[in-house]
């Protein structure tokens, strides 16, 4: 059967329409700066519109330009970024506020080409500011509207494979002509993320139902096809979480590891934990051959980990525990040590001990505060 088209024309007028009557009241919304959209674009890449907005009201609220960010040190900028991940985005963030002052005078440059030449922004963050700050017919392609489209047009080859975002970007450019460019983009992103959700989506709410491929063709829910991905390669720590006198020992990760710039705890890459080892009855996972060169995940892995910051303190012999933690990449399983140091050597600006409240001005991981509540800090 051939699919019941409508043309791109009426397909905007349906989206507007849509997007007019259902648009969540997003504090980014409200204010259409490209400051404002820039910063907002940044944080929901990755994370959840709803987990971003208080992130987006704090930062704002303390950057309400490209200078004051610009100005911030590092600890303050991943200090407000602290929880919400990826922590990349916020360096490059910083330093593209950075450009915009030494190159465009602090204001964000309207013209696309130099948009892209930003830290940071690639071809989505540059449409998402230049449509929806500057009204510019520039299309976006996220993982919602990537949802949205391969079920419209019933695109069936994986997502991340060249030909397919091809066509994507393809398919949104042809919806981005005319006026409101950014609610254009904003009511495919609404979509995605409220009616073509994706599992059980909504299509008798969608204003687009009757033009779409997959629903025609049954197809809908199984697309799009997801990108192939590797499986995170597990990896194996120990983490010492050393305390004197009601502060933590904390060392700030350096170039070129996990979390640069973040705060966390003493670590040392290990091999599997023995399940006998964390209380556990379960057969123990065999370990690789890469593993044999590692240590176990004891009190003396434990306390190399200490020695190879300069840290002498006493190590308890058995675990408080083990955390578990996603990254895109990798699986962290970390075993948590706790240790009494007598002092704390003298702070620096890579390591230093923090009492409970000036935790709160540094950046630190999600993973760093699950470490310090197995280790009963905090
Ligand atoms: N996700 C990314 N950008 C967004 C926006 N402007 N509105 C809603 N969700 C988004």
């Amino acid at each position: 059967m051939s699919q019941p088209t409508l043309p791109p024309s009426a397909q905007r007028r349906a989206l507007l329409a849509f997007y007019d009557a259902n648009a969540r009241d997003l504090p980014w919304r409200r204010d259409r700066r490209p400051w404002p959209v820039w910063v907002s674009e940044i944080m929901c890449q990755q994370t959840r519109v709803q987990t971003v907005v208080p992130y987006f009201d704090r930062f704002l609220a303390r950057f309400p330009t490209p200078a004051s960010l610009a100005e911030a040190t590092e600890d303050e900028v991943l200090g407000l970024w602290s929880g919400l991940g990826y922590y990349r985005r916020a360096r490059l963030l910083h330093r593209g506020a950075k450009e915009v002052v030494a190159r465009y005078g602090g204001e964000v440059p309207a013209g696309r080409e130099e948009r892209l030449g930003l830290p940071g922004v690639g071809r989505y963050t540059a449409g998402a500011i230049g449509s929806i700050a500057f009204d510019a017919p520039e299309a976006v392609v996220d993982g919602n509207v990537s949802r949205v489209l391969a079920r419209l047009h019933r695109i069936e080859t994986p997502l991340g494979r060249a030909d397919t975002e091809k066509r994507l970007w393809a398919e949104a450019e042809r919806l981005v002509f005319g006026p409101r460019p950014g609610d254009l983009n904003q009511a495919l992103m609404e979509l995605g993320a409220t009616v073509c959700t994706p599992r059980n989506p909504s299509c008798g709410a969608c204003p687009l139902a009757s033009a779409c491929a997959g629903r025609a063709a049954g197809v809908a829910e199984s697309l799009p096809v997801p990108k192939v991905k590797k499986a995170p390669v597990p990896t194996h720590l120990v983490a010492v979480v050393a305390t004197a006198r009601g502060k933590v020992f904390l060392r700030r990760a350096q170039e070129g590891g996990l979390f640069r710039g973040l705060w966390g705890p003493p670590t040392l890459e290990t091999r599997p934990a023995e399940p006998a080892q964390l209380g556990l009855l379960d057969a123990a996972p065999k370990p690789s051959a890469k593993d044999t060169h590692r240590p176990a995940p004891d009190a003396d892995a434990a306390r190399a980990a200490l020695a190879s910051v300069g840290l002498s303190a006493r190590v308890e012999a058995t675990p408080r525990g083990q955390v578990e933690h996603v990254l895109s990449h990798r699986r962290l399983f970390v075993t948590v040590f706790r240790a009494v140091a007598a002092r704390l050597q003298r702070p620096d600006d890579a390591q230093r001990a923090f009492d409970d409240a000036a935790l709160g001005d540094v950046g630190i991981s999600r993973l760093t505060r699950k470490i310090l509540a197995a280790g009963g800090f905090r």
